[in-house]
Order: structure tokens, then C-alpha cells, then sequence
């Protein structure tokens, strides 16, 4: 049974649409580990448009499932984390101008710069993943790096404009999820997962954890958050 990690950006989001103090991100953390979730994870943006220092300072006291801080490469957001130490990072590509994290981090590119900050966090006892595509060479990089965790990117899956591009999609990631799994890499995933997509990305054997914001937040408008996370986290657990 896979693990959910709920990721509680859009809380935030909407926070800054006012610019005051709610809803507070961390109130949401605490409500949806109470609901069941596994772990908390928050992504400290370069230019802060949602979660802010303040707000993984707090959760890091407060959190008390697992706090994955999802970051960019940049030395800025390195030192910050490694101040914080959270139980867990996700590396993550970041372009300023995206609406959300729209692709998977190069391993391969950045081989050096991110074995080295592997490196640093791991010597913490902070467990660090990758945010990559369905890609073998990029679980090979990672490998070679020795990167314990990745997450695979399933933003193209959730996108599929029709069964057949979704099913090739889905191939891809159970691939190479199975690639990675047999090469001794955990295995998580997680981007546009949904109510209706979420089980046959669940339904991968052995994956540990599936990280879903965007959906269990928007369904928490209309249900509550404790429901959409229940919910959520039982259509992942059959
Ligand atoms: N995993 C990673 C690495 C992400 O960047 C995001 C988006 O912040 C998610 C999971 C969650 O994506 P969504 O909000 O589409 O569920």
C-alpha cells in the first residue's frame, strides 16, 4: 500500500491571493495528518509566491508524520534547508515562470552539483530525492550518484488527452518505476494525480508514495480537508 504525502502549497496560495494570514498552511498540515496522511510536503519556491520561511520553520516544529521540502538546486534554498532540516528533500527543477513544476530534474546534466548536495544532506540524515521523468537514463544517473530515492514524474500522464496517450504514459512510469525498484531505488510519484487517475499509478507494485496537492485541496473546497484526504487516501490503499 502506498504512502500519501499531501502537499499543501495551494493552502498557501491562497494565503497570498489576500496577502494576510489565512488560511494557514500549517493548519492544514496538522488537519491532513490527523486525516491519515504519511508526510507533508511543502515546496519553498525561489521567489516565495505560496510558502514562505516563516511557514517551514513552523512546520519543521510542527510537523509530525514526515516533512518532505520540496526546493530547487539554487545555493540560496540549499542552505535554508540545510538550517531547517526537514526529514526529507525533493530536488525539483524551477523555472520562474511556470504555474507549477512542469518537468524532471536533469540528473544527468548535474551530476556533480547534485551529488554534492546529496551529500550534505544525506551526512544530516536528511533522505534526498530526485523529481525526474520516466526516463531509464535519468534512474541511471541517479544510480550512478548514488541517489537512494526518486520521484517519478507523472504530469504526463495526467495530461493524456485520451486513453491511448494516458496508457502510453502509464507504461512509461510503471517501466521505469520497475527499473529503478530493481535496482534498489524507492520509488515515489506524484504531479496532477487526481481522484480518477490516482489508482493505477497506485496500483504500480512496490512504489512508496504517492504526493498529491493539487486535487485533494481543490476536492477540500467543496468536502473538507479531512474527508478529501481520507478519501484519497483510500482509493490509494485497495
Ligand atoms: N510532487 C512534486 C515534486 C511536485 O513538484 C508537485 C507540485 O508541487 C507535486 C508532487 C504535487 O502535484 P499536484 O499539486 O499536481 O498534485
Amino acid at each position: 500500500m502506498p504512502k500519501l504525502g499531501v502537499n499543501i502549497d495551494h493552502v498557501a496560495t491562497l494565503r497570498q491571493a489576500r496577502g494576510g494570514v489565512e488560511p494557514d498552511p500549517l493548519e492544514a498540515a496538522l488537519i491532513c495528518e490527523k486525516a491519515g496522511c504519511d508526510s507533508i510536503v511543502a515546496h519553498l519556491r525561489e521567489d516565495r509566491r505560496h510558502i514562505n520561511d516563516k511557514d517551514i520553520i513552523e512546520l519543521r516544529k510542527r510537523v509530525n508524520t514526515r516533512f518532505n521540502l520540496e526546493m530547487s538546486i539554487s545555493p540560496e534554498i540549499v542552505d535554508i534547508a540545510l538550517k531547517i532540516g526537514p526529514d526529507q528533500i525533493t530536488l525539483v527543477p524551477e523555472k520562474r515562470r511556470e504555474l507549477t513544476t512542469e518537468g524532471g530534474l536533469s540528473v544527468k546534466k548535474y551530476e556533480k552539483k547534485l551529488a554534492k548536495i546529496a551529500e550534505l544532506f544525506n551526512k544530516k540524515g536528511i533522505d534526498v530525492s530526485i523529481f525526474i521523468d520516466p526516463d531509464k537514463d535519468e534512474i541511471r544517473s541517479a544510480i550512478y550518484i548514488g541517489i537512494g530515492v526518486i520521484e517519478i514524474h507523472t504530469g504526463s500522464y495526467s495530461l493524456a488527452e485520451n486513453k491511448k496517450s494516458q496508457k502510453k504514459e502509464f507504461n512509461k512510469i510503471k517501466e521505469a518505476a520497475e527499473y529503478a525498484m530493481s535496482n534498489g531505488l524507492i520509488v515515489n510519484a506524484g504531479h496532477g494525480l487526481n481522484y480518477t487517475n490516482v489508482k493505477r499509478i497506485a496500483d504500480i507494485k512496490g512504489i512508496n508514495e504517492l504526493n498529491i496537492g493539487h486535487s485533494i485541496i481543490s476536492r477540500a473546497v467543496f468536502i473538507g480537508i479531512p474527508k478529501a484526504v481520507k478519501e484519497m487516501r483510500a482509493l490509494i490503499s485497495i
